[in-house]
């Protein structure tokens, strides 16, 4: 199967990072992890799993954060090392995604700054023509994100926001962030069996839609 390049930022959202790398894992691909110094502490804040600057200490907390099974399929890279494969267009990432993708690392990515892991993993993907998925989470937005935004999606980036859809009924924190998730996993051809799909469940005969003919 393939592998997956995630760089965590320090946008908030760590709960869309997390479910992301274990949907992968579980679908039987590999991941490759970096978190970003900002992202680290955002993600000692909301996750209480400590990575340490520039998430030097990652690949010792993957255990804690996600498991010993799907932390076997995963390895961790700290944003200072350049040097890892996502860094260079030879290793074959099948995708890289931001998430969550904060203002700055999406500003950066779109000028190419490429002062990180994460920032040059996204700039692999777009001069090697490969997806890259970001998923920003910041309101309200700005013209320069907006602006930042539209540069990426001409240049062949999906902009998949954090933003969950309520017509579907959800009762926990969890089915938001698995509806988010499930879309980036749509995008990136993963399948999954994360929440109903419209026309498959109750809310569309609630609204009074009636299937007509064939199977449903
Ligand atoms: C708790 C916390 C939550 C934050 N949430 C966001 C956010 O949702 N979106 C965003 O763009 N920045 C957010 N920030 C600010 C970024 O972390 C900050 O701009 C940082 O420089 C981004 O660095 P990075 O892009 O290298 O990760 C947050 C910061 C903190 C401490």
């Amino acid at each position: 199967m393939g592998r997956f390049f995630i760089g965590i930022t320090g946008a908030s959202g760590h709960a869309y990072s997390t479910a992301l790398v274990r949907e992968l894992v579980r679908a039987g691909h590999d991941v490759d992890l970096s978190v970003t110094d900002a992202g680290a502490k955002v993600m000692a804040h909301e996750l209480g799993i400590d990575p340490g600057p520039g998430g030097e200490g990652l690949a010792d907390c993957l255990g804690e954060w996600l498991g010993e099974e799907i932390a076997s399929s995963v390895r961790a890279f700290p944003s200072a090392a350049v040097e890892s494969p996502a860094a260079s267009g030879t290793a074959l990432t099948q995708a890289v995604i931001l998430a969550p993708c904060s203002m700055g690392t999406l500003a950066r990515v779109t000028h190419g700054f490429s002062s990180n892991l994460v920032e040059r993993a996204a700039d692999v993907a777009l001069k090697e023509g490969r997806p890259l998925l970001v998923m920003p989470r910041e309101t309200p937005l700005s013209e320069v994100h907006l602006a930042n935004m539209l540069a990426l999606a001409r240049m062949g980036a999906s902009i998949l926001p954090c933003t969950p859809g309520f017509y579907q009924h959800p009762k926990t924190l969890e089915d938001l962030v698995q509806f988010v998730v499930a879309k980036a996993l749509d995008r990136l051809g993963v399948e999954h069996g994360l929440g109903a799909r419209w026309g498959e469940s109750e809310p569309q005969e609630e609204m009074g839609i009636e299937a007509k003919g064939g199977a449903r």
